[in-house]
């Protein structure tokens, strides 16, 4: 194979500090509504199709027809509660720190407050990796470093991640906290290109921490092409033609093709999108590809 040839998708399982998951994971923040078996059904879809992170908050549940803080949590609690296996087979996520009206806070008593309160919508008796969801500006890191060590050895929670930190912000995090700190949620998706140059991914790369990729299709509008440049559009139902899958399937193979080995979070809520997103495990995308469609995405020729 030349290197023109090389295929940088990379669907391999990934590491989540001692855990392996799958290239794709799941997210619950669509994920509203008091329909456990419906539910059951979607997170078992998810399961079955090797999407074995799966993603949740403690403030997801106030949009989407959803009505209240913690709605999304107790729904997948009720999940776990009418069936137990489901729990051992996934690796569950949540966040806390966005308290609507304040906004942010990630002191020490509010972390383990909260962690407590998610621990019971969950219905579980540990979170696998537990994220600070937005950086708190105005708590000092080593107290939030401190309060992430105590539910590690308090066994509440297994994994300290963070979301939406900035490099620095991690340095700072780091430098107080004595977990590993195994993962970083950011918005990434072909149309949002930001880490790929602000430190982001080179951090984790660096470090060792997974990037979890937050909205990988856009929130459904690069399927769509609103508010997305045609040039884009068009690149990628070129690829797609090519490699005979749909749009979404090639920008999530984008998102597979960078080497932090990056793990896009599927927001869809329906079996048979989470299904067909399984095809960007076998796309091949060349180093051409991938700048190709950087270059559709941005509106300018790379130099
Ligand atoms: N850390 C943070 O600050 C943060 C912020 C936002 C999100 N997140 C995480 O990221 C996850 C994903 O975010 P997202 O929901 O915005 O992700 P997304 O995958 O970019 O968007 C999902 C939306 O796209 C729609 N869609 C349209 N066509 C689709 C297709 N062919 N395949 C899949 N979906 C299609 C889905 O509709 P249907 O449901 O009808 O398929 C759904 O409404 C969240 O659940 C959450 O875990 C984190």
């Amino acid at each position: 194979m030349t290197w023109e040839e090389e295929n940088l998708v990379n669907a391999a399982p990934r590491w989540l500090g001692d855990r392996q998951i799958g290239a794709l994971g799941f997210g619950c923040w669509r994920l509203v509504g008091n329909d456990t078996q419906a539910a059951t059904r979607l997170i078992s879809s998810a399961l079955d199709l090797g999407m074995t992170l799966i993603d949740n908050a403690d403030v997801y549940g106030l949009d989407w027809g959803g009505t209240a803080f913690g709605e999304s949590e107790r729904l997948l609690g009720s999940v776990l509660a009418q069936n137990p296996t489901l729990r051992d087979k996934m690796v569950l996520a949540s966040k806390g720190s966005i308290l609507p009206g304040v906004p942010y806070v990630a002191n020490a008593a509010y972390l383990n407050a909260a962690c407590d309160a998610s621990l019971q919508r969950l219905q579980s008796t540990h979170i696998d990796l537990f994220q600070i969801h937005r950086p708190d500006m105005f708590t000092h890191p080593e107290e939030t470093a401190a309060a992430l060590d105590g539910l590690v050895a308090a066994g509440k929670i297994s994994m300290v991640g963070v979301s939406n930190y900035t490099p620095a912000q991690i340095h700072a995090l780091r430098g107080f906290l004595q977990a590993p700190l195994v993962s970083l949620q950011s918005q990434f998706s072909v149309s949002t290109l930001d880490i790929l140059r602000n430190g982001t991914l080179d951090l984790c790369m660096e470090t060792g921490m997974t990037p979890l990729a937050w909205s990988p299709l856009a929130g459904g509008q690069i399927v769509s092409g609103d508010q997305q440049p045609a040039a884009l559009s068009a690149a990628l139902d070129a690829l797609a033609a090519r490699e005979n899958v749909d749009r979404a399937a090639i920008a999530l193979g984008f998102i597979l093709a960078h080497p932090s080995a990056c793990v896009p979070l599927i927001g869809s809520q329906s079996s048979a999108r989470l299904e067909a997103a399984t095809a960007a495990l076998n796309v091949c995308l060349t180093r051409r590809d991938i700048y190709q469609l950087i270059e559709a995405s941005e509106g300018v020729a790379l130099p």
